[in-house]
Parts: C-alpha cells; structure tokens; sequence
C-alpha cells in the first residue's frame, strides 16, 4: 500500500466515523483532507446528508467548491460540530505539530471553535515524542516586520534554529493566506514542555500562531502500510 492509499484509508474512516446529518464540518488542509472531502462528497450524494462545511484555508475553500458542498463560515457557523484536518507530527499525548502547508492560523482558530478535532495520517505522522520523524521543526506565523526580532528572540529563549520559510515557485518569502510569513523553529531536542513553549512564543509581539496544538485533538486515525487504520485518542 502506497503513503497516499494509507492517507485515504485514515480520511475514510474519520469521515464514516464523524459525520452526521445537519452537522458543520471544519475542513482542513493539506494532502490527506482531500481524500476526506472526497469521502465526504460520496456520503452526501449517496445519503442525501446535509453538511455545511467551513473551511481552514484558500485551498480547504476550493475543495468544498469543487465537490460542490455547502459552504459556511464562522460569521454564521460559530459552533462547529467536527473538525477533521491533517497533521505533521502526532505525538503519544496527542500534541500535534500541523503547518507544513502553512495554514495553521485559520486551521486553529477552527480547531478552537470545534467540539471535535479528529486528526487524519499517514503512519509515517505517528510518533511518540515531536521531532521523532518531523525534521522541519514547528510553524511558527508572524507579521512581516518583526521576522528577525522574533527568530532572535526564539534561539535566544530555546536555542535550535530558526528559518524563514521560502517559497518554491517564487523568489522570497512563503506569505499566508493571512498575509503572515512562516518561521520554521528546528528545535534543538525534544525535552520541552510544549504547553509551556507554545504559550511563551505567543507572547513574543508580532506571532501571530504557533503550529503546535496542545490539548485539541479528539482522536487520531493513522493509515498503516497494510491497509488498517490505527487509533489514538
Ligand atoms: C497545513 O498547514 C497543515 O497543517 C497540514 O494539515 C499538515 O501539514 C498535514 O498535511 P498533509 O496531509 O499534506 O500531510
């Protein structure tokens, strides 16, 4: 079974688990979300369900689109039923690091506004303490201006390295979708107390959102090299 077959077999199972009729979905972003928009898509045309997506980023907005689903927002869906998005890491406490695709901001802030934030993975996502298998460190979100006093600020406090996040396909710097750019911290081990790192880092002026989330998620579903899904909650 390939990674993406392993992604499937996890959104899949998330969407069969967690979606009801007349519920509000939160849709994530990244590679593995567009299987559970897929899922999604199929049980909506088949069972006649009635969900109304809202969405974590441009890219998580173009699938509800594309799949023809309802789109919502928090202006008038404030209470979200289940959030089921992605993640880089997932650690044995369920500490996530999420925004390899940069979207963390809006993907936390529809984390927090959900009952529920089901994660979805791959095996390779599964580890037991963060940085076991993700090696580009955590997204930190920031307003331009203050990128070099914060990176200054986040070696100087913890130590590692960090990097502003570069754009492929242009020169310069990754931008959100909220107008933001990404540091990479690549922490130097991983003996922290994450809660107390992620608070410590926001209260450095101009972050904006970190991508660590602590105590949010629900429950993980990791898709195995063998076709199961594995759970973690
Ligand atoms: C987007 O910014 C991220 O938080 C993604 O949810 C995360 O990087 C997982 O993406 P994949 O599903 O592509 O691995």
């Amino acid at each position: 079974m390939t990674l993406e077959q392993a992604k499937q077999v996890a959104a899949y199972r998330a969407v069969d688990e967690f979606v009801t009729n007349n519920c509000i979905f939160g849709v994530g972003s990244g590679s593995t979300v567009v299987y559970a928009v897929q899922r999604l898509a199929e049980r909506v045309d088949v069972e006649n369900l009635k969900v109304t997506c809202v969405p974590t980023s441009f890219q998580a907005k173009q699938l509800i689109h594309k799949y023809n689903l309802t789109l919502g927002e928090l202006d008038t869906h404030p209470n979200i039923d289940v959030t089921i998005d992605g993640a880089d890491e997932v650690d044995s406490k369920m500490n996530l690091i999420k925004g390899g695709g940069g979207c963390l901001l809006q993907e936390k802030i529809i984390a927090s506004c959900s009952k529920k934030l089901i994660v979805i993975a791959d095996y390779t996502k599964d580890s037991v303490t963060l940085g076991d298998h993700y090696k580009k460190g955590i997204p930190v979100e920031v307003i331009p201006m203050a990128y070099v006093p914060i990176k200054n600020k986040i070696t100087t406090l913890f130590g590692g390295d960090v990097k502003l996040r570069n754009a492929i396909a242009k020169a310069g710097p990754v931008v959100t979708d909220n107008g933001n750019f990404i540091l990479d911290w690549l922490f130097p081990n991983n003996s922290f107390d994450w809660e107390e790192v992620n608070t410590i880092i926001k209260l450095i002026p101009g972050v904006v959102e970190t991508g660590l989330f602590i105590n949010m998620c629900h429950k993980a579903y990791f898709g195995q090299p063998e076709g199961t899904v594995s759970e973690r909650c």
